[in-house]
């Protein structure tokens, strides 16, 4: 890991805080003055310190067409920055209002059946539309001119969780068409390019003409999917460039981001977070002591967590929204306690972050989000169960300091790919359905989560050689360049774990004719994978393990889902299928290459069985833990590398105490404030933080 990574700016330039606050709505509030004052004061009391302002207020600054009022965003500003509290100040694009609906209808989108929608929730214009750009432009226009040089605006915050779109409607009007026909030809030069690209010949869909090319039909082609998809994609990075291009010459000092919403399937991250200089997430788990299965939340928002944080390695990145309660949308509703609360924003900490801030500072009384957990409830009291959770958690904050600008150094990296997962997720005959890409890259990734070892979670065009272990967790598509980075990884001495779906299809989703694994791969790993086999869910295999193998297993591991049908060419067989059709056949294998070795598990395996595999694996590479310590079940820690000094996080998703036998590491509780030695005690749901010299 490049030690330039050691030492990181400010999420704020300057600002020497973990950011703690929330999205503010003082529009709506405009008739209740007094409530604004009493929102000044509580923002005290709770040791916020962070607001993220304007994201709908429209309206409220142009009520009628033209006619522009900010002397109540002026008064806000004023206070905010007499207060000490910096400003995330969004444009207003993600809600448009009713006027405008109802003079320029080209603003709405069409939906899938041709019919435009009519003025209704958010979220919802034409991408294309050259007068909502232009009214978008005049909006944040003013606003940056306005409060470019003012001492609260801290950063900008465009629009809101671009692409997030009710019930996935994205537009179909004609001017959208007619983009994304020029994106085609762009992309593809021909029409004889794409109908090949496509394999359009199938159930007679060659086109002649690219105004022929209708979008809506990407069960037959599923190319065309996976192009519509990067298309949408297109639309929300010219959507955001757009609207970056109103902002950065006005103030080239602030930073400008936008709102992403997790792992949101159909939105591609990785090139998104190229061009924001803050990464910014939206998280909602479910965090409750009685949730089923709630360690496998915490696992997927630590896998999550990982691939944000490795957007941009070089910078922290931050919660923009968070809940301190319970969303109304995510039934059911139940009140999370504050031990949860706590625990879910450390572990933000823990995986990179330095910011953390809530939907909502305070509750509005009417429309859909009047029960949405908040900072401040209908009440206004401070005395309240979440309001004095929060207040606490600003006071950890404050002894949380010293971890501003320390990074996370990991010896793993795991490749979490958008491409990859839509080309997957859109071909027929796979078990992609019901979130598999996610959860596969979930249980690969859950025994490093368990024994505390740092993952990074990156792209397929991510450089490898920083890494001992790299996994590949169903790298269905080869984009041009990554086998060969496979290859050179593992021939200067990396290991490469490989599960079932390796190398199938190239980045136009049609399949490699020489066999599978692609691309080279079938010589790298020594397998040909002839076949997939999907199993019931509620069936198992076992896969007894070759006797002196070398990981020194004994135990024969079980195998569920998907198997991988393996012929070994080359490579050595660790376990095989135990009974069915192809009992006695390749499980697990293993190829040396160069000076490193490339794995292929054929299975998915049951999560003891991933335990047994990886555990054995990471003695075998001496890969290191953030703690040197056996975690008891349910607990997780990561360590941030800052200079002279490290910072372990140790969280205990589980409702039992546990007592964690340190071994010589010594160093401060920073949350209690105490030298820490011999052992680590931690209530249910718990989490503390050590420093610990180096
Ligand atoms: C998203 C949106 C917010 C709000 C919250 C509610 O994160 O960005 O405006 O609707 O959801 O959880
Ligand atoms: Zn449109």
């Amino acid at each position: 890991m490049n030690p330039s990574h050691l030492s990181r700016p400010r999420l704020i330039p300057g600002f020497n805080k973990i950011l703690h606050g929330g999205d503010y709505n003082p529009d709506q509030w405009l008739h209740a003055p007094e409530v604004i004052t009493e929102d000044f004061r509580l923002m005290n009391l709770a040791g916020c310190n962070t607001f993220s302002i304007g994201i709908f207020s429209w309206t409220s600054f142009e009520r009628e067409e033209g006619k522009f009022d900010f002397a109540w965003l002026d008064d806000i500003m004023d206070r905010m920055a007499t207060a000490g509290h910096r400003v995330v100040l969004s444009t207003p694009s993600g809600g448009k209002p009713a006027w405008m609906a109802k003079k320029y209808p080209e603003v709405r989108r069409v939906n899938i059946a041709g019919l435009r929608d009519p003025h209704w929730r958010r979220h919802n214009h034409c991408w294309t539309s050259p007068v909502y750009r232009e009214k978008v432009r005049i909006i944040n226009t003013r606003l940056a001119e306005r409060y470019a040089r003012h001492p609260a605006l801290s950063m900008w915050h465009v629009s809101n969780e671009l692409g997030n779109d009710y019930m996935d409607s994205q537009c179909h009007c004609e001017l959208c068409y007619a983009q994304w026909h020029r994106w085609l030809e762009k992309k593809h030069g021909t029409l004889d390019n794409l109908n090949r690209a496509w394999w359009t010949p199938f159930w007679s869909h060659q086109f002649t003409a690219w105004d022929e090319i209708d979008p809506r039909d990407g069960v037959s082609l599923d190319s065309m999917a996976v192009d519509w998809l990067r298309f949408r994609n297109w639309q929300i990075q010219d959507w955001y460039d757009f609207e970056l291009q109103t902002l950065r010459p006005l103030t080239p000092h602030i930073p400008i981001s936008t709102n992403f919403i997790g792992l949101r399937h159909n939105i591609d991250y990785h090139a998104l977070a190229e061009k924001v200089d803050v990464v910014m997430d939206n998280q909602y788990p479910f965090y409750h002591p009685e949730k089923s299965d709630l360690l496998g939340t915490a696992v997927y928002v630590s896998l999550k967590d990982n691939i944000f944080r490795c957007f941009k390695p070089d910078r922290p990145w931050m919660l923009v929204e968070s809940c301190p309660d319970a969303p109304q949308w995510l039934p059911p509703m139940r009140p999370k306690p504050v031990a949860l609360h706590h625990l879910e924003m450390l572990q933000a900490l823990g995986h990179g972050a330095e910011g953390t801030c809530y939907f909502q500072w305070r509750k509005g009384l009417g429309s859909r989000e009047k029960l949405h957990g908040a900072v401040v409830d209908h009440t206004g009291r401070e005395d309240g169960r979440v309001f004095r959770g929060v207040a606490a958690l600003s006071r950890h904050y404050e002894r949380l300091t010293p971890i501003l600008g320390s990074t996370v150094v990991s010896e793993v990296g795991m490749i979490y790919d958008w491409e990859v997962r839509w080309s997957f997720e859109s071909s027929e005959g796979t078990d992609s359905k019901n979130g598999a890409y996610e959860h596969v890259a979930c249980e690969n990734y859950r025994p490093f989560w368990e024994t505390g070892v740092n993952v990074d979670i990156f792209s397929s065009a991510h450089a490898l050689d920083a890494y001992k272990l790299i996994i590949v967790p169903q790298l269905w598509m080869l984009k041009p360049g990554v086998a060969q980075r496979l290859r050179a990884f593992v021939e200067a001495g990396g290991t490469l774990v490989s599960t079932a779906y390796l190398g199938i299809c190239n980045e136009s989703n049609l399949c490699f004719p020489g066999g599978w694994p692609g691309e080279g791969l079938m010589e790298l790993f020594g397998v040909w994978n002839e076949e997939n086999d999907t199993m019931p869910e509620s069936q198992r295999i076992n896969l007894p393990v070759t006797p002196g193998n070398p990981l020194g297993l004994t135990e024969a591991l079980r195998a569920r889902g998907t198997c991988a049908i393996l012929h070994a060419r080359g490579a050595e067989v660790i376990a095989t299928y135990g009974e069915g059709q192809f009992a006695g056949t390749p499980a697990i294998t293993v190829r040396r290459h160069g000076k490193g070795e490339a794995w292929y598990v054929g299975p998915r395996l049951e999560l003891p069985s991933l335990r047994l595999f990886y555990g054995a694996l990471s003695r075998q590479l001496a890969l290191a833990r953030s703690l040197e310590a056996d975690l008891p079940p349910g607990v997780t820690a990561q360590r941030r590398s800052g200079s002279g000094q490290d910072f372990v996080f140790v969280q205990n998703f589980s409702s039992e105490s546990h007592k964690i036998p340190l071994g010589p590491e010594t160093g401060e509780d920073l949350l209690r404030g105490r030298a820490i030695s011999g052992e680590l005690a931690l209530e249910p749901f718990g989490a503390t933080v050590i420093a610990i010299a180096t």
